[in-house]
């Protein structure tokens, strides 16, 4: 009888904290702090090497033992050169053409469009970058980046920066882009107006000039130069760790989608630049929409205009909705 008594209890205390500990767990991933830090949900594969996570800017960042301190501190050179804070040059913002001193919290958020600046994604977008390939290397998700939509390509120089400082050999940087800026719209989904923009054609020589600035054009950096609709199709890339996509319009965001979505490896990254523009957010409705797409979509630390999500499950791409909006063939 006192034998069951004692039996009893002990059952019931580890009941009770099995139950605790499935409850704390819970509210532990239900947490909004933890949309960036919950790594363990992913094995850990091909890259065996050994990482802690800080907090930084708004971030869990993974930090590799064998890091030295000057990745840190070569990283804000570049970021903050590239976006232009350090330099605090004069910028004319294209809305209205006036010259005047950069506004440094603009710049912070990648608000204006810089004329000398060479991106315009704003240093929180940057960190951004950083972060996502921080995390497909941690979590040993293997597949390279791709930015869609480089203007002056200073955001893929920033992501080989990111590589090339952290010692990572196994992953390439793909850039996409017509170099002749945006092209006319296909569809009523979208307008002429982007196709007229001086201001956001850049040619691909140019793009390797800022490349060879920053001593960053070597055999890992890819160019696949074309309409993304015929170029992205043919694009070499096989396997997709992290995707930025920065086109703009809701066609342009689609070509990504329906082309790319299926190479980015489940745990990579989506970033989605454009998600406060209203053609490229139905975009993203729309696709989601059609495959059921429910990964939560995150913030930008800091930034206000961004998003990404990790990718958990792969889909079946649902190319019938794609084909509404390709150029009509002449038969
Ligand atoms: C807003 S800019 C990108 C900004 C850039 N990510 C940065 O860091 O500054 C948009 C770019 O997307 C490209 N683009 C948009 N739609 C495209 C399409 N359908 N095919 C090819 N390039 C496209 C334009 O040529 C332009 O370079
Ligand atoms: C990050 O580190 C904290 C403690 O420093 C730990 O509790 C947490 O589980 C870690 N997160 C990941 C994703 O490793
Ligand atoms: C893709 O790879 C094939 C074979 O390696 C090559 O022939 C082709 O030119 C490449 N295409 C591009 C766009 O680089
Ligand atoms: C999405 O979910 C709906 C309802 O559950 C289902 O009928 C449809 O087949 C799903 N579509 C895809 C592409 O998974």
């Amino acid at each position: 009888m006192a034998l069951s008594f004692i039996h009893g209890i002990v059952v019931g205390i580890v009941l009770t904290f099995i139950t605790l500990l499935a409850l704390y767990n819970r509210c532990y991933y239900l947490s909004l702090s933890t949309f960036y830090s919950n790594n363990n949900i992913f094995h850990r594969t091909s890259d065996k090497r050994h990482s802690r996570n800080i907090s930084y800017e708004g971030y869990q960042f993974f930090v590799f033992s064998d890091e030295s301190p000057m990745v840190r501190a070569y990283l804000d050179v570049v970021r903050d050169t590239v976006c232009g804070l350090a330099l605090r040059t004069q910028e004319r913002a294209y809305v209205d053409n006036h010259m005047r001193p950069m506004d440094i919290n603009q710049r912070i958020k990648g608000l204006d469009w810089p004329f000398t600046g060479i991106t315009m994604v704003g240093q929180r977008r940057l960190i951004n970058i950083e972060w996502a390939l921080r995390f497909v290397i941690a979590n040993g998700i293997m597949g390279d980046f791709i930015e869609c939509g480089v203007w002056r390509g200073v955001s893929s120089i920033f992501a080989r920066a990111v590589l090339k400082a952290l010692n990572n050999n196994d992953r390439d940087v793909w850039l996409a882009d017509s170099f002749q800026g945006l092209p006319k719209a296909r569809t009523l989904h979208d307008t002429d107006i982007w196709s007229k923009m001086e201001y956001l054609k850049v040619s691909l020589e140019e793009v390797q000039t800022n490349f060879k600035a920053f001593n960053l054009l070597d055999d890992r950096v890819h160019f696949c130069k074309g309409y993304f609709v015929n170029s992205l199709p043919n694009c070499n890339i096989s396997r997709i760790a992290v995707l930025r996509m920065d086109g703009d319009m809701y066609e342009s965001t689609m070509d990504q989608l329906f082309n790319l979505y299926s190479k980015l490896q489940v745990g990579g990254v989506i970033i989605i630049d454009d998600y406060s523009i209203e053609e490229c957010f139905r975009a993203i409705v729309d696709f989601r929409n059609w495959h059921n797409i429910t990964e939560e979509i995150l913030p930008i630390p800091g930034d206000e205009t961004g998003r990404c999500w990790i990718k958990r499950k792969s889909i079946q791409l649902q190319k019938d909705q794609y084909v509404l909006l390709l150029p009509k063939t002449k038969s």
